[in-house]
C-alpha cells in the first residue's frame, strides 16, 4: 500500500484530498466548493489560512477588522494561500457584563476547537480590544499552528477643548471633576465621547495598546504593526503584508512554539515597563506562557521588569496618545532604544522569520519627547512591584503612575520612605462601594486605605476592573484625588491609580483578604514589598477558623463552568484543565462521518 500520508503537504489536505477515504473527502470538498473555492484551490497543495475575525457590531473596538480582512485575504491569495474567515466569540471590554475577562477563556476555548477541528494550516489572529489579544494568542499557543497577529490599531487621538482626551483616562479624570461639582452629567458624557473619535481600540496605553505592543514584542506580529492608528493607510498595508507573511510561515512551518520562548516573554516584560503598560499584562502574559508551556512566574515581573526605565510618554503614565506614539516609531523604536542599552534578548525569533537582532538596526526614537532614550527616561525603575503579606500571596503595584504628590502625601514616614500605615475600610464589591463610599459614618480620611474583595476570577466572576476606587466626594473636594486602594480584582489599564491589585488568592477562595475588617490597621511597606493587616496572630487565626466560603450564584451555565475550572490571576486566570493540552495540532481529529 502506498503511503499517501507522506505525500500530503498540508494538514488541510487530510480533509480535502484523502484518497484513503473518498467518501469523507467528497463531503468536505463539495460543501466548501459551493462557495467561492474551486476544487483546484482546495486540492492544489495551497495552505488554507484561517482569519480569526473578532470584529462585529457588538465589538466596536475590533470592527475595523471587518474591513481589514479584505486586505488580509488579498495578501494570502497573492502569496498562494486560500483564506477562510471565521467568527470569534465577541469580547468587548466596554460592552460585556459582568466582565469581558470572563469571556477571554470562552473565546480561547472556542478558537482552540475551531483551529483543531477545521481544515486550517495557519491563522491570522485579529486582535485589538483588551481581552481579544490574549484570548487569541492563548489559543494559538495551545494549538501551535503557524499564527500571526494583526491588530486593528488604536483610534485617532481624542481632543477636548484643545487638550488630548484619552480613552478611559478621561473617564477617571471626569469622574473626579463631577464629584467636585466642576462639571455636570452632560459635560461628562461629551468629554467621554470626545475620546473616541474613530474606529479602533483605546488610544491610551491601556490594556489594548499594551497587549498589542507586547504581542509585537513577543514576536507574534510583523514589526511595526501594533502602533499604527486604525484609520491610517499604513494599517491597510500592514493587513496585506500580514496576509502574505502567514503563507510563508506555513511553508516554513514557523509556529508559536518557535516564537513564544522564555526569551520572548522576558523581552515583553521589559517592553511593558518601557511603554508604561497595563497591570492587566501580567495575568494575560502568564496565561499565554502557560498555554505555550513556558515557565513564567508572577515574581518575574518585578525581577525582570521593575528596574527598567519608562520611555514612552503616553497616557495614563504620560501625556500623549496613539498617533504620537506611532509617529515616534512605535514598538520597534522602543525596542531599538532598549536593545542599544543591552536590555533585550535579541536572539528571540519573530513572525517575520528573523530574530530581533536582524530587525532593530537603525530603529530609534523619531521624537524623543514621546519615546525617550534609555539614558533620559521619564522615570527610572518604573516596573511593577510584586507585594505579599498576610492578605495575599501576591499582588501588583504599578509604580509608573505613582505621582510625586501621592508619594509625599502617603508614603513618607521619617526614616521610612515608602511606608504607610492606615485604617482599613472594606467593601464587599463595587455595589457596596457605590452604596457606602460617601457615608460619613465610615470615617474615611487621608489616613484610610480602601479595600475591595470578592471581585477576582471566581468571585465576580471574571475579575472586575474595580480596584481603582475614588475617595469620597468630600475628600476629593478637599484636594485628595487618590487614596491607597487594594483588592482581589483588577483595574483598568487606562487608570492612573496607584492601586494594589490582582491579589491572589482571592477572598472567596479563602485568601487573607477575606479576614480583613473595617477598622483594622494595615501597613504598606514598599521597601520590603509587603502589605499586612496589623491584627494579632490569635485573632487572625480565630477569624480564619470562623470563615466559610460564600455562596456564589451563577447567572449563566458558562459562569458556573468557568468558576469550577478557573485559577487565580497570579497564574493567569486560566482554565486550569486547559493548560495540560499543548501543541494539539500534532494530533488530527477523527473524521466526522
Ligand atoms: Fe476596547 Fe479599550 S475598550 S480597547
Ligand atoms: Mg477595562
Amino acid at each position: 500500500m502506498t503511503d499517501t500520508r507522506a505525500r500530503r503537504k498540508f494538514r488541510s489536505q487530510e480533509w480535502f484530498d484523502n484518497p484513503n477515504n473518498p467518501g469523507m473527502t467528497a463531503l468536505y470538498l463539495e460543501r466548501y466548493q459551493n462557495q467561492e473555492y474551486t476544487r483546484g484551490e482546495l486540492q492544489g497543495e495551497r495552505p488554507v489560512i484561517g482569519i480569526a475575525q473578532t470584529g462585529s457590531d457588538l465589538a466596536p473596538c475590533n470592527k475595523i477588522h471587518l474591513f481589514l480582512a479584505d486586505r488580509v485575504k488579498a495578501g494570502i491569495r497573492d502569496a498562494g494561500g486560500v483564506p477562510m474567515e471565521f467568527p470569534v466569540h465577541p469580547i468587548q471590554e466596554t460592552g460585556k457584563r459582568p466582565t469581558a475577562a470572563l469571556d477571554r477563556n470562552l473565546a480561547y476555548l472556542s478558537l482552540v476547537e475551531v483551529l483543531h477541528g477545521y481544515p486550517i494550516d495557519g491563522v491570522v489572529l485579529t486582535t485589538g480590544c483588551d481581552k481579544t489579544t490574549p484570548a487569541l494568542l492563548m489559543g494559538a499557543a495551545t494549538v501551535d499552528l503557524p499564527a500571526i497577529a494583526l491588530n486593528g490599531g488604536p483610534m485617532l487621538d481624542g481632543w477636548w477643548k484643545g487638550k488630548r482626551a484619552g480613552s478611559g483616562t478621561i473617564i477617571w479624570e471626569s469622574r473626579r471633576l463631577l464629584a467636585e461639582g466642576r462639571i455636570d452629567y452632560e459635560e461628562f458624557m461629551e468629554r467621554a465621547c470626545a475620546s473616541a473619535p474613530s474606529l479602533g481600540h483605546c488610544n491610551t496605553m491601556g490594556t489594548a495598546s499594551t497587549m498589542n505592543a507586547l504581542a509585537e514584542a513577543l514576536g507574534m506580529t510583523l514589526p511595526g504593526a501594533a502602533a499604527i492608528p486604525a484609520p491610517f493607510r499604513e494599517r491597510m498595508a500592514m493587513a496585506y503584508e500580514t496576509g502574505r507573511r502567514i503563507v510563508r510561515m506555513v511553508l516554513d512551518d514557523l509556529k508559536p512554539s518557535d516564537i513564544l520562548t522564555r526569551a520572548a516573554f522576558e523581552n515583553a516584560i521589559v517592553v511593558n515597563t518601557a511603554i508604561g503598560g497595563s497591570t492587566n499584562a501580567p495575568p494575560h502574559l502568564q496565561a499565554i506562557a502557560r498555554h505555550a508551556g513556558v515557565a513564567l512566574d508572577v515574581t518575574d515581573w518585578e525581577t525582570l521588569g521593575y528596574d527598567q526605565p519608562l520611555l514612552v510618554n503616553m497616557q495614563p503614565a504620560g501625556d500623549y496618545l496613539g498617533e504620537s506614539f506611532f509617529r515616534a516609531g512605535g514598538v520597534p523604536a522602543v525596542m531599538g532604544e532598549l536593545a542599544r542599552a543591552g536590555r533585550l534578548n535579541l536572539s528571540a525569533m519573530t513572525a517575520a522569520g528573523q530574530p530581533w537582532s536582524a530587525l532593530l538596526e537603525g530603529r530609534e526614537s523619531l521624537d524623543p519627547e514621546v519615546i525617550r532614550p534609555v539614558a533620559r527616561p521619564l522615570r527610572d525603575k518604573a516596573g511593577f512591584l510584586v507585594l505579599s503579606g498576610n492578605l495575599f500571596d501576591s499582588a501588583l503595584m504599578k509604580t509608573s503612575v505613582i505621582s510625586d504628590d501621592f508619594r509625599r502625601h502617603f508614603l513618607s514616614e521619617p526614616g521610612h520612605e515608602g511606608v504607610f500605615e492606615a485604617r482599613a475600610v472594606v467593601f464587599e464589591g463595587p455595589e457596596d462601594y457605590h452604596d457606602r463610599i460617601n457615608d460619613p459614618e465610615l470615617g474615611i480620611n487621608e489616613k484610610t486605605m480602601l479595600f475591595i474583595r470578592n471581585v477576582g476570577c471566581v468571585g465576580y466572576p471574571g475579575s472586575a476592573e474595580v480596584v481603582n476606587m475614588q475617595p469620597p466626594d468630600a475628600l476629593i473636594r478637599a484636594g485628595i484625588a487618590h487614596l491607597p486602594t487594594a483588592g482581589d480584582g483588577r483595574q483598568s489599564g487606562t487608570s492612573e491609580s496607584p492601586s494594589i491589585l490582582n491579589a491572589s488568592p482571592e477572598a472567596v477562595v479563602g485568601g487573607g483578604l477575606a479576614l480583613l475588617r473595617t477598622g483594622d490597621r494595615v501597613r504598606l511597606d514598599l521597601d520590603s514589598r509587603r502589605l499586612d493587616a496589623l491584627v494579632d496572630a490569635a485573632e487572625w487565626q480565630a477569624r480564619r477558623a470562623a470563615w466559610t466560603a460564600p455562596e456564589l450564584p451563577s447567572q449563566t451555565p458558562w459562569e458556573e463552568l468557568y468558576r469550577r475550572h478557573v485559577g487565580q490571576l497570579a497564574q493567569g486566570g486560566c482554565l486550569e484543565l486547559a493548560t495540560a493540552y499543548q501543541r494539539i495540532a500534532r494530533s488530527l481529529p477523527r473524521d466526522n462521518h
